[in-house]
């Protein structure tokens, strides 16, 4: 006893000395050791584009009073470096200034280069340009890939080193993340993909951080880097060795939207519940993704459909306000935690069975203190249990947290903090006036081909529209003219969404979702003797973040497109001549920009035309509450206010699914945890107060469909009290 005492004692000072000679962050296998100490820390996930820099502070600092240690951020690839070479860091994309926010407030940070990131975002994170780089085919053992990814994280990397942002250079990056979710990809790709994982590794290794690099969701990380673990929970997770320490990168607190999804939600008894198991089992750092989701502003959301709002349930709401009582529960949950860092850090838990379904993890530190987590996993009723000669009464599904070993200062199931709804109040209306956009490919702008042309190698995502205009000649003798049994056109789309018009009249519109993004339209059009034209606007609705071979992906109408009914029976479209035009012609004229706006005459409004500009001058309401726009009437399309994004709506997809009741005792079942079925997925679109000023705003909406704009308004966001 006496000697396992003086050894740990002489560990300690290794550790110590180790961590102060090298000026490094390490770790064993209980733990990242920072200068020294082994710690037991508490993430969260803020995105810095998901917000602005002027909510940035208020964040940071919800997020130190809920109790965190570190944040973790990805690394958006694609906002920082829009075309080849070109890199942007200004506003929303100052990374650095994020990072420098981060210390000040005294937390740490856990950075997710990447590059690929995932995350609901636009193309994983990937400049689309990198899908035009010859012979790429991403995340996988090719060489333009893997140059373009080592040229970017090493620039990251780089600059990190240069503002003097790791640890061992005095700032609080701890710790580095390569790659994201690679494994199951690993596990399907075979050896090309495998070697494409040790490469990763590999080169993240060669850029010398100082910190430790992780690997989420990759059995197969190569040493030094860490496995990390992924989900709603990761107690029977084990790092890939034993002197790896187990580390949960993402525990999800909800989960995305998709337009045409129903809401989703995880209660925090659960989460707190998963939180607490993984930490009785030895698991030493837990970051909640997302922590503070935020907004998908501009075109940067992923999917394709993934909502504007990325509010994830997470314990700041997209706004930044306090969610109530989750964020409340997870502050009394770590503050209990960390009463027993001492203990846990000490030592591996050794078991006690205290019933059936009952369990106790004790941990003890050789300087006499001891901590204790009571568990119940039964989904039904209280159970009593002695630990200890003591009794103690443990919910359903619930762990009682013991930092002294006798009281139980938290148990993950019963909620003392306060809970507060939130809610949107009327703060002002529009007066409107309307310009109408073309209907057909903007002559000026057009080019023409023969066949279909796939639309991002038009567009290069330079916006979501592209226009596809071709010409039917009509017989005098076609039989349909007289009979009014009009021609069936059939468009067939690989994505994600279309509206057509034949003759500058609508004809109807398609879109598809987030689990079938492939899309048909089939409808009747009116078409007349002699010459007509068929316009196809294709709309994209956020490239898709997950997967493999972003290379092959397309989006657009590769046909066929068929006319069904004419004397003939069916002509095919496909391989004729069309005509077209990228993106809008108010987009070409930058209607929704400051500048653009009064390069068109204005006029009043007339309602549930689609494809029509909008646009408006309001003050902003008085007061910092948070602030959105009300899109209730609309159907789809995009809003700017004062020239900034404020993304895609879209309240006319109204949320498909089965909104259960959402128990937390049992496994968490994603599918249940669900709210707005039968409304919009999304009616509130978050305005940030920054982009306001007093008086004079400018708010531009572009309308696809038909919307009615009288109906929109401004919201505040308050909390009741
Ligand atoms: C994970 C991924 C994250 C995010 C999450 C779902 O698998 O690593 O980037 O996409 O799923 O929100």
């Amino acid at each position: 006893m006496q000697l396992a005492g003086v050894s740990l004692l002489l560990l300690q000072l290794w550790l110590l000395l180790s961590g102060f000679v090298a000026g490094r962050v390490t770790y064993d296998q209980r733990s990242i050791v920072i200068n020294g100490q082994r710690r037991i820390l508490i993430s969260g996930s803020i995105h810095y584009p998901r917000s602005t820099p002027e909510m940035w502070p208020d964040l940071i600092q919800k997020a130190k009073d809920g109790g965190l240690d570190a944040i973790q951020t990805y690394v958006f690839w694609n906002g920082h470096e829009p075309s080849p070479g070109q890199y942007y860091f200004g506003g929303r994309y100052d990374l650095v200034r994020f990072i420098k926010l981060v210390k000040q407030a005294g937390l740490y940070v856990n950075l997710r280069i990447g590059p690929y990131v995932c995350a609901e975002w636009n193309f994983g994170g990937f400049p689309v340009w990198l899908k035009y780089v010859p012979g790429i085919r991403f995340r996988t053992d090719n060489e333009p890939f893997k140059a373009e990814m080592q040229r970017f994280t090493a620039k990251i990397v780089s600059m990190m080193k240069a503002e003097g942002l790791f640890e061992w250079q005095g700032g609080p990056i701890i710790l580095s993340q390569i790659e994201n979710e690679f494994g199951p990809l690993e596990y399907d790709g075979g050896a090309p993909a495998r070697s494409y994982a040790e490469w990763a590794a590999k080169m993240a290794v060669g850029l010398n951080v100082g910190v430790p690099w992780l690997m989420c969701k990759e059995d197969d990380a190569p040493d030094p880097i860490i496995n990390t673990c992924n989900g709603f929970y990761c107690d029977y997770f084990s790092p890939n060795k034993p002197y790896k320490p187990a580390m949960w990168t993402e525990a999800w607190s909800g989960w995305f939207t998709a337009f045409g999804g129903a809401v989703p939600s995880r209660p925090v008894e659960d989460l707190a519940f998963a939180v607490a198991r993984f930490v009785q089992k030895g698991g030493s750092f837990v970051n909640y993704y997302m922590y503070h989701g935020g907004t998908n502003f501009g075109r940067t959301a992923g999917g394709p459909f993934i909502a504007t709002s990325y509010d994830y349930d997470a314990p700041i709401d997209e706004y930044g306000l306090l969610r109530q009582p989750k964020w409340g529960h997870l502050r009394d949950l770590h503050k209990a935690i960390k009463q027993c860092e001492p203990a846990l850090v000490s030592s591996t838990p050794s078991l006690i069975s205290l019933g059936n379904y009952q369990q106790a993890h004790v941990f003890k530190s050789s300087a006499g203190s001891c901590a204790a987590f009571l568990a119940n996993y039964h989904s039904t009723g209280d159970a009593k249990v002695t630990f200890n000669g003591l009794q103690y009464v443990l919910p359903p599904w619930s762990i009682s947290i013991l930092p002294d070993c006798k009281n139980a200062v938290f148990n993950t199931a019963k909620v003392n903090a306060p809970v507060v709804q939130a809610k949107m109040t009327w703060a002002g209306g529009f007066d409107w006036m309307s310009y109408n956009e073309e209907t057909s490919a903007d002559q000026d702008r057009a080019f023409t081909k023969v066949g279909l042309v796939e639309q991002l190698n038009m567009t290069w995502d330079s916006t979501d529209y592209l226009w596809y205009t071709t010409e039917v000649d009509v017989g005098e003798g076609e039989p349909f003219l007289k009979s009014n049994q009009y021609p069936t056109l059939t468009v067939m789309s690989a994505g994600h969404s279309m509206h057509v018009f034949v003759n500058g009249q609508p004809a109807g519109n398609a879109y598809g979702s987030i689990d079938s993004p492939k899309l048909t339209f089939s409808g009747p059009v009116k078409l007349w003797a002699g010459s007509n034209k068929i316009s196809i606007l294709s709309v994209a609705v956020g490239l898709p973040n997950g997967g493999e071979h972003f290379e092959t992906w397309n989006v657009g109408v590769l046909g066929p497109v068929v006319l069904n009914g004419l004397a003939q029976g069916k002509r095919d479209l496909s391989w004729q001549k069309w005509t077209y035009s990228i993106g809008l012609k108010g987009e070409h004229l930058g209607l929704h920009s400051l500048s653009g706006i009064s390069t068109v005459e204005w006029a009043g409004v007339n309602p549930r035309q689609p494809l029509t500009w909008y646009k408006a001058y309001f003050n902003a309401p008085a007061g910092d509450d948070p602030l959105a726009v009300d899109m209730g009437s609309m159907g789809k399309g995009q809003v700017w206010i004062n020239g900034q994004s404020i993304g895609r709506y879209w309240p006319a997809y109204k949320a498909s699914g089965s909104c259960g009741s959402c128990s937390y005792a049992g496994t968490f079942n994603e599918n249940k945890c669900l709210s707005n079925c039968g409304e919009a997925s999304q009616r509130w679109y978050h305005v940030p107060r920054s982009w306001l000023n007093p008086t004079g705003n400018l708010i531009v909406v572009f309308e696809e469909w038909g919307g009615n704009p009288a109906g929109i308004s401004l919201v505040r966001r308050t909390l009741d009290s």
